[in-house]
């Protein structure tokens, strides 16, 4: 196996890798994700066809600093400006008026391009030592769910990549929020790790609202999706002998007991499927948390789960 520990030594291989054009995963503060030079578009190619991910779902450009964004960019509006000052590094991406210099094999042909600047530490010191951009979608095959840790990577996907850097269990645990800052107002394309609230306090005015079942959503959002291999099935509460995620005492092993606050619950829900999935269940069952906004992310991913959500 290539899961190799985050030495400089290895960081600076993995960067070497990049600059020639082949892939590896790291670690970031939200997933882990398989990166590529973002200036290579034979080594983006690459990157859509080792997750069978769709030509027409772009990928997120992660930067190392501020300097960054200029060159990414041919629109940095007052409300991207007032987000990247908040939130980065951290779990929040922009989309933004794209330059030139993304090739569009990056953003999938659309004059726009997601950006974010990641806190891990290993991811930031390997786009320092790197130099370039790096495109880095989840760690994970087209429609199956995320890796929140190295040994979350599928075999088949492992064995495309030329190493892994193991940065250990990913603190947010579930994908970045995707703010589309293209339009006033900006609107949140999939909740994540920074909440509608404090995004709506630091732009000082409210979200605009996604068009329900338009078609002008963002390309990548599919009803099922961030998927176990076994089905999910949300419920109110489980049952005995059922396999799946309570907020109760577990009845056993084959029920997780979930923390009862958002952050943490999202912390820990995709190693928790990961976990279930493994014994390859009937079905997972899943008790739903509360519909407040605080657990939007989470209820979010838990209907993609389930094949509903929208
Ligand atoms: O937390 C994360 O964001 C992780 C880590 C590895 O950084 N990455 C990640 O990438 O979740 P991915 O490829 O699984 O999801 C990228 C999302 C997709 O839903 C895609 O449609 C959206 O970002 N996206 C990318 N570029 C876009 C654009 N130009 N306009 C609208 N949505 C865009
Ligand atoms: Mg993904």
């Amino acid at each position: 196996m290539k899961i190799v520990e985050p030495s400089t030594e290895n960081i600076r291989h993995a960067a070497e890798i990049l600059r020639n054009g082949g892939l590896i995963i790291m670690p970031t503060e939200t997933v882990y994700g398989v990166a590529a030079d973002m200036t290579n578009p034979e080594a983006v190619k690459k990157v859509y066809e080792v997750k069978g991910r769709p030509r027409e779902n772009p990928l997120i450009v992660h930067i190392a600093s501020h300097d960054q964004i200029c060159s990414l960019v041919s629109d940095w509006n007052a409300d991207a400006e007032s987000l990247a000052k908040r939130f980065w590094p951290g779990p929040l991406t922009l989309v933004v008026k794209k330059s030139a210099l993304v090739p569009s094999e990056v953003t999938a042909g659309l004059d726009t391009v997601a950006i974010r600047m990641p806190s891990h530490p290993v991811a930031r010191m390997l786009l320092q030592t790197a130099g370039v951009p790096i495109v880095a979608p989840s760690a994970n095959r087209f429609m199956q769910l995320s890796a929140t840790r190295a040994d979350h990577v599928d075999p088949q996907l492992a064995e495309k990549v030329e190493l892994i850097l193991d940065g250990g269990p990913c603190q947010v645990g579930l994908e970045s929020t995707v703010v589309n800052c293209s339009q006033e107002p900006p609107i949140i394309l999939r909740p994540g790790g920074v909440t509608r609230a404090e995004i709506q306090a630091a732009i000082k005015m409210p979200l605009g609202a996604l068009p329900p079942g338009g078609p002008k959503r963002s390309p990548g959002m599919y009803p099922r999706h961030y998927a176990p291999k076994s089905p999910v099935i949300l419920v109110e509460l489980l049952e005995p002998g059922q396999t799946g995620l309570t907020f109760e005492d577990s009845g056993g092993p084959e029920q997780i007991r979930m923390p009862l606050d958002p952050i943490a619950y999202g912390a820990t829900l995709y190693d928790a499927l990961h976990t279930l999935d493994q014994t390859e269940p009937e079905a997972i069952f899943v008790e739903l948390p509360p519909e407040t906004p605080d657990w939007e992310a989470v209820l979010d991913r838990l209907k993609k789960a389930a094949g509903g959500g929208d």
